[in-house]
């Protein structure tokens, strides 16, 4: 079979991942977000490494855990609202992770709380990668 190369022009723009896609429910997949920071850190993300900054406090009150659990592939408990926090991992909840504005908004909020500082590329990745792995 040829392949026309209008086709494969579609497909590779289909399968590039959009700074700015158009802000509605699941316009993202875990796998795009994970291949967006891993090329912003210049390095894939790694799941391991992700599961140890997740559960670690950072040297502040909270850790990523406090909220969400370990593993959160249940649902999570607001450490200090208690309200109840729909599980993080895809695995677990489908619309996890489905919405680049949304996680954008969570990552830079959270990081704060947690770290006292946004999350750097490669955090994200790391994070990502290990919620990806979890089943
Ligand atoms: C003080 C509580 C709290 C802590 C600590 C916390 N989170 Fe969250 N996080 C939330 C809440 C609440 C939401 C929104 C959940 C919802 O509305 O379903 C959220 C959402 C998210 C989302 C977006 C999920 C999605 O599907 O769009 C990501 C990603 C995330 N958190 C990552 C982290 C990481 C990484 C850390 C550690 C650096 C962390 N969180 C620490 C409370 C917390």
């Amino acid at each position: 079979m040829t392949v026309r190369p209008a086709t494969t022009t579609l497909l590779a723009a289909a399968l590039a991942w959009g700074p700015s896609p158009p802000a509605h429910a699941a316009d993202t997949t875990i796998t795009q977000q994970l291949n967006h920071w891993s090329a912003q850190a210049g390095a894939p993300g790694d799941a391991a490494r992700g599961r140890t900054f997740f559960d670690a406090r950072h040297g502040g009150e909270w850790s990523c855990a406090s909220c969400h659990g370990m593993p959160p592939t249940g649902s999570g408990r607001h450490a200090s609202t208690g309200k109840t926090i729909a599980p993080l991992a895809p695995a677990a909840n489908p619309k996890a992770i489905t919405d680049t504005a949304r996680v954008d908004k969570w990552f830079r909020r959270n990081c704060r709380d947690v770290l006292s500082r946004e999350c750097t590329p490669a955090e994200k990745a790391d994070v990502l990668a290990f919620l990806a792995a979890l089943r």
